[in-house]
């Protein structure tokens, strides 16, 4: 293995800001969208979107440098496989989201274990995003990306036909439609705040959308699906959202939690970064083992299975 000199191990940290701005402000004026066709002057692109030409082309030079673009000749740029993945729904959305309102909000994260979006924005992101509803699509849309690697974790499960998996904070409800195709004798239910952006189209013929909140009520399933939810919450409140799934589950109930199980060690792993959002936004945070048992048994849960990204658990009797 290569040996990195320890100056540059400091400068990829130190610039990791600025690239993230940068991505987001490129994916905001849509440029990967403007040189899908083919190569193109930075004036014209300046021009097309209204940024000023010199700093749309230092922009675009700086992430050339990682592989994000390429300039082919002096100002003229086209799009390379990286840059072209923003043109995929989803990964645009999470680089305007990085690069704006979650760039905004890690820039007030400081050492005293507090969310710091309220501080921003005045309110929690979940009611900054009801009142915001473009960005709130904006979110349901990213959220939605990488639903083929979830379907995948998620084949691990033994779905039974006939069952009804309640996917608790389910978004747009497309994982759950995605996990009908492969599993067609699943009945499905959406739960989730009622502003959602949801494609009504996906609903109807055993996939219904439940509006309402998880700390009050949640409908009675045989598996209840958790996708990130309670990496998004403190202890205490991810123990009131296993607590009230647990007064509605009947005693055979299954829990089925995509969220990350922290290994432990140095080694690279995108949740450890992950963990720094989910508590500069909500005072959240990713789970080692040892921490999800504890969580997992505070709200009448026992864990029967751990992976990477998928923990399995049953009702405490
Ligand atoms: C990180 S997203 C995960 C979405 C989806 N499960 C997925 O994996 O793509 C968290 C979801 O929790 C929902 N949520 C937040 N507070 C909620 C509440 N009190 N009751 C129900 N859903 C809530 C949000 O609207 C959002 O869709």
């Amino acid at each position: 293995m290569s040996e990195v000199a320890p100056e540059q191990t400091i400068w990829e940290v130190l610039r990791g800001a600025l690239a993230t701005r940068a991505l987001g402000i490129v994916a905001g004026l849509r440029i990967p969208q403007a040189l899908a066709a083919g190569p193109r002057p930075v004036g014209d692109l300046a021009r097309e979107t209204g940024a000023d030409a010199d700093t749309l082309h230092r922009l675009l030079r700086a992430l050339a440098s990682e592989g994000i673009f390429a300039e082919e000749e002096r100002g003229v740029f086209h799009n390379t496989p990286a840059s072209e993945l923003l043109l995929t729904s989803g990964w645009d959305d999470f680089a305007v989201l990085f690069g704006g309102v979650w760039y905004d909000t890690v820039g007030r994260l400081d050492a005293s274990g507090k969310a710091a979006f309220p501080a921003v924005f005045g309110s929690d992101f979940w009611a900054w995003l009801a009142e915001h509803p473009e960005e709130r699509a904006r979110f349901d849309r990213a959220m939605a990306q990488g639903s083929d690697t979830r379907i995948e974790r998620l084949e691990a499960v033994d779905w039974r036909d006939g069952e009804t998996v309640v996917d608790v904070g389910g978004g747009n409800g497309s994982l759950l439609a995605e996990l009908r195709k492969a599993h067609p004798g699943l009945r499905g239910i959406v739960f989730d705040l009622p502003e959602t952006t949801r494609d009504e189209s996906l609903f109807g013929d055993g996939l219904e959308f439940v509006a309402g909140s998880f700390f009050e009520r949640v409908p009675e399933g045989d598996v209840y699906l958790l996708g990130t939810i309670l990496h998004d919450w403190d202890d205490a409140s991810a123990t009131k959202i296993l607590r009230t799934i647990r007064v509605s589950a009947p005693e055979h109930a299954r829990l089925v939690v995509l969220d990350a199980v922290v290994p432990p060690g140095n080694e690279p792993f995108g949740p450890k970064w992950l963990d720094l959002l989910m508590l500069a936004m909500f005072a959240g945070r990713e789970r080692d083992e040892e921490q999800w048992r504890t969580l997992l048994a505070a709200g009448g849960f026992e864990p029967v299975r751990f992976d990477e990204r998928l923990i399995e658990a049953r009702c405490r009797s």
